[in-house]
């Protein structure tokens, strides 16, 4: 909140209302006069994020406006436009899952859990975990699990995913955790982190081509966000944190040299944060 500078009246996109816990931070804090448009590529969580908002503005409904859309947020100046805005002075997101989604089996986010091996973050999207896993070619999903999970055993667990659906199609979560643990070599089925965890996390980043929509929506705040008006962005990947880096240090006046990231206290309450980086910048003006 304070690297996001809030006063009343100012235009701020969330450009991943969730279940709007920032958003109501923020609708509070541009109020008189400010409008916040929220948006989420998951419908479902949206009318989450909408009871949530509801209820922030019951006690000043009048004093700032509020716009939800259902729409990824590479599409922001979409969601501008509808709403008659030329541009905003704010713009945060919030990248990734939220726990709403990783905790609901039938989402298909969570190796903890068997459920339909979907993972799409917008439901009505195309393709799901298990239609992308039928189609992938071996070197590709590969490289993902390699680029976008770190993981070491990327070729062994292909090559099995590719063994298995000529057999059977893999189509549950708990399928997918069975061969990712029988791929491994039985040293590394029992280390800090649960086996599947990179495995499910590239999977997910590749079906919802996470690190093309930061890349496009960053593209486009280039001439969204008013100059002089502030970018934050909270990821929880390096390489989604190396590309915020490298944008902000291009398009930006960079406000936070090295990235925030959570305290101990803050990871002890709440251990998802552990991986978080935010990092903010000053839209620079352009030269005349
Ligand atoms: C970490 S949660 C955000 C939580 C939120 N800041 C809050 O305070 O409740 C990430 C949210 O971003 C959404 N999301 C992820 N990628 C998105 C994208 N490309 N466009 C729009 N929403 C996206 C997810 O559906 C999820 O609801």
């Amino acid at each position: 909140m304070e690297l996001l500078d809030l006063s009343p009246g100012l235009v701020v996109v969330d450009g991943t209302v969730g279940a709007g816990g920032h958003a109501r931070a923020i609708a509070r804090a541009i109020r008189p006069g400010g409008h916040l448009i929220g948006l989420d590529r998951d419908s479902e969580i949206l009318a989450c994020a909408r009871a949530a908002l509801a209820e922030a503005a019951e006690d000043a409904p009048e004093q700032v406006r509020v716009s939800l859309h259902h729409v990824p947020f590479s599409r922001v100046q979409d969601a501008l436009h509808a709403e008659g805005q030329a541009a905003c002075d704010r713009l945060l997101l919030d990248i990734g899952v939220s726990s709403l989604q990783l905790d609901s089996a039938v989402r298909g986010f969570s190796f903890m859990a068997d459920g339909p091996l979907d993972m799409r973050m917008d439901p009505t999207g195309p393709v799901d975990a298990a239609s992308w896993l039928a189609e992938v070619d071996e070197v590709e999903l590969a490289r993902v699990l390699f680029e976008y999970g770190d993981e070491r055993y990327s070729r062994r667990i292909a090559r099995a995913v590719v063994e298995q659906r000529k057999r059977t199609a893999i189509v549950r979560t708990g399928q997918l955790v069975d061969l990712i643990y029988r791929a491994m070599p039985g040293h590394a089925r029992s280390g800090r982190i649960h086996p599947a965890t990179r495995s499910f996390q590239a999977i997910r980043m590749a079906v919802n081509d996470e690190l093309g929509e930061l890349q496009r929506a960053l593209e486009a705040a280039v001439s969204c966000v008013r100059p002089g008006g502030r970018i934050c962005v909270i990821s929880f990947h390096s390489a989604e944190d190396r590309i915020v880096k490298w944008f902000l240090r291009e398009h930006c006046e960079v406000v936070t040299k090295k990235p925030i990231v959570a305290s101990d206290e803050e990871v002890r309450q709440n251990p998802r944060s552990r991986s978080a980086k935010l990092r903010c910048g000053i839209v620079k003006e352009i030269a005349a």
